[in-house]
């Protein structure tokens, strides 16, 4: 009875839920500290204080009814000032939504630009759910290859996908999976490049990672590179709350058809069904302010698991952001690898679903104890390839 598409789609993308019920499986026969778990992108470090006092002081106020659908202006407000300083382009509340996470926040984008046979290009790695997100839209996503030394696009096959379709192309920054970030030099390259196209083209940024950076990385700002340009933001990883679901979309003055891409966007929050982000989290943003919490222990967890696998000789970019690595799988098979991993208790995820077979992503949104523990596991899974 139920809708043929979405079981079809369903059936294929159950990868992760698969890994998570084998999680389950493995901790119940072996125990948790014997089994490590790098599948899931869901932070473990603890809120701050800081965000817990927030949010019981909002909760006191009980504000608890609907607003404009776009969100609460002063919260609005704030985000398009710090939008706007670091863009230095024109940025007003009106071209800020608050959304229900980055996922809202895509969602309601691409509906809001999309007609259908539209083109949204995608980079690979791609977070998978694009491809979900593309057809709820009824567009169609173009993947893009990159070089798999650096991960940066191929800039010929970026001209190949350019297209009269062309709608828009994701730029996720910093990466999942491969937790690159992609400069200010090749945003200025890509946008010279949509320059010479005879339609505008918009440039989605998706940044939930932006705060997770290393080194002294920055990532640049979208706006400021695009006149075109809509940030897709998240708090789900910067504070450790991707259960709340609060994110936001921001666009500036100068994006092409502005006045209406601003009310389309509040529109299709609401006929969506999202309706407006949750009251209670745009409250609390509110009381934070500026407040920034200290995210300095994923670089020490990604030294540590970087300096593991290179160490056992694996072939792994070194990321400047986001928490997951993203090496070579020890054989072409990255679906039998893993599987080799989870007998070593290991687990991982396959690169097919980011659409680059051959690799696994590893979240080390775990304790640096977890890393320490599996090194004898990883030099086992290791050895097996080494005969
Ligand atoms: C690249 C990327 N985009 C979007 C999302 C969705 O974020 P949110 O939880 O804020 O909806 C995720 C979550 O893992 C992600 O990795």
């Amino acid at each position: 009875m139920i809708s043929q598409a979405v079981l079809e789609k369903n059936r294929g993308s159950s990868m992760i839920r698969q890994m998570f019920e084998q999680g389950q499986v493995l901790r119940q026969q072996y125990g948790a500290d014997n089994v490590y778990d790098f599948s899931l992108g869901n932070p473990d470090l603890p809120v701050s204080a800081r965000l817990t006092d927030a949010l019981i002081a909002s909760a006191r106020e009980a504000r608890h009814g609907y607003m404009n659908n776009a969100g609460y202006p002063e919260l609005r407000a704030l985000i398009a000032g710090r939008e706007q300083r670091r863009s230095g382009r024109p940025v007003t509340s009106q071209g800020v939504v608050m959304t229900v996470g980055a996922a809202g926040a895509l969602n309601i984008i691409l509906k809001s630009i999309c007609n259908p046979g539209d083109e949204i290009i995608i980079l690979k790695p791609y977070f998978s759910e694009y491809l979900r997100y593309c057809e709820n839209s009824g567009a169609q996503a173009v993947p893009v290859d990159c070089d798999p030394a650096s991960f940066l696009p191929l800039t010929s096959a970026l001209e190949q996908a350019l297209s009269p379709q062309t709608k828009a192309i994701i730029i996720n920054n910093p990466n999942n999976p491969a937790g690159v970030v992609y400069s200010a030099a090749f945003y200025e390259q890509t946008a010279a490049l949509l320059e010479q196209l005879q339609q505008p083209v918009y440039v989605i940024s998706d940044e939930p990672y932006a705060q997770i950076v290393y080194d002294g990385t920055t990532v640049p700002s979208l706006l400021r590179y695009f006149s075109n340009g809509i940030v897709a933001y998240s708090w789900s990883k910067s504070l450790s709350i991707p259960g709340e679901r609060i994110g936001y979309v921001a666009v500036s003055e100068d994006c092409a058809d502005y006045e209406d891409l601003c009310q389309a966007l509040v529109f299709c929050n609401r006929s969506l069904g999202f309706v407006n982000a949750p009251a209670i989290w745009q409250q609390t943003l509110l009381k934070l302010g500026d407040f920034k919490p200290d995210l300095s222990v994923y670089q020490r967890r990604r030294d540590l698991l970087y300096h593991l696998l290179t160490g056992l000789g694996w072939d792994c970019y070194k990321p400047e952001g986001a928490f997951y690595l993203f090496p070579r799988s020890l054989e072409p098979n990255d679906q039998a690898f893993a599987k080799a991993a989870a007998e070593e208790h290991i687990l991982l995820v396959p690169g097919r679903g980011f659409g680059m077979p051959g690799h696994v992503r590893l979240a080390y949104c775990v304790d640096e104890a977890v890393i320490r523990r599996a090194e004898t596991a990883f030099g086992r899974l290791t050895a097996r390839y080494r005969a």
